[in-house]
């Protein structure tokens, strides 16, 4: 059969699709495929395995009927029109599980980092601006006891509400489409209304799903009703939080400062003004970049793609 892949992959990936004697082509560029080339590669090939953020719209489903399974490198699907890949039958997968507790030490990172100021207090030094040890100065606030608000309590969220609470007594809250019952036995979690996450967290987290639903649900409105100590945390998509809004928000000291892994767009332009406020860290959507979890996310895609060839139900088929 032949494969297409929309960006280059960890080779074990790659080996476990020729090993099965498919053929291969890669599309090996930082550029993105533009609309016409992706629906011209979606011609071409009987299956494809998503390794970066193109976008599957409509038009693309509707201008390759050949195509039999689009397998996506990630767990987010939002860069999928999964119900028009479903009127054409084409079966979509994903990459669940494997990631979360890579995507949970990132979200870690961020909220300890922020917490102390520590990239900014690394700019400082790198800016000749740190004038020796000061009592006054530097201070940070602590994380024990504090209460971790997850917005989206799905794998990753629970993961990282796991480690929050195991690292610092952390009191877990969190709001979702429905109950947690596993987060609430294990990890003592409380389920909230959205309003009390915003106005009871020390640090609030989003590990949702980009939606219609969730699009801008964090901006100015949001910020102004989160405590001024708040620390709020983005590993799931940029498009969850209104950046202009952070920005504001951070500005007039409605936030104690903001970890994000995700911007919207990404690369973030180079003027956006988070970049120059004090107590903002960003990472450039690096929640999956382990060795370990991007190799296993390419053999789990990988495997979906060779179920799909051999006419079983792909095991993390998306589609209802
Ligand atoms: C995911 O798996 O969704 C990560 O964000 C990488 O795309």
């Amino acid at each position: 059969m032949k494969i297409f892949i929309t960006k280059r992959i960890p080779q074990k990936g790659i080996d476990l699709l020729t090993a099965a004697g498919h053929e291969v082509a890669i599309h090996d560029s930082s550029t993105p495929l533009s609309p016409t080339d992706l629906i011209q590669a979606g011609q071409q090939a009987d299956y494809i395995l998503n390794g970066g953020m193109q976008k599957f719209d409509e038009e693309f489903f509707e201008n390759c009927p050949n195509l039999k399974a689009l397998s996506l490198m990630s767990v987010g699907h939002d860069n999928v029109d999964i119900p028009a890949a479903t009127k054409y039958g084409i079966p979509v997968s994903n990459t669940p599980g494997v990631l979360s507790g890579a995507t949970a030490d990132v979200a870690f990172l961020l909220m300890l980092a922020v917490s102390r100021k520590a990239f900014f207090n690394h700019k400082q030094i790198l800016q000749g601006q740190w004038k020796g040890f000061d009592p006054t100065a530097h201070l940070g606030i602590e994380l024990n006891n504090k209460t971790l608000g997850i917005y989206g309590l799905g794998r990753i969220g629970f993961e990282f509400a796991r480690k929050a609470r195991a690292a610092y007594n952390m009191e877990i809250i969190y709001y979702n489409r429905g109950r947690n019952l596993e987060a609430e036995r294990i990890l003592g979690a409380r389920y909230v209304n959205f309003d009390d996450l915003l106005t009871q967290s020390d640090v609030l987290s989003i590990h949702a799903a980009l939606t219609s639903e969730t699009s801008n649900r964090f901006n100015l409105d949001t910020f102004k009703r989160m405590k001024n100590s708040a620390i709020l945390i983005n590993t799931a998509r940029g498009g969850l939080v209104q950046e202009d809004d952070l920005a504001s928000a951070l500005r007039l000291g409605e936030l104690w400062g903001a970890g994000l892994d995700v911007t919207n767009p990404e690369p973030m332009a180079a003027d956006n003004p988070l970049l120059n406020l004090e107590n903002v860290c960003i990472l450039p959507h690096i929640g999956s970049a382990t060795v370990e979890t991007r190799d296993n996310m390419a053999l789990m895609a990988a495997s979906n793609l060779l179920a799909a060839i051999k006419g079983e139900k792909m095991p993390q088929i998306i589609n209802p």
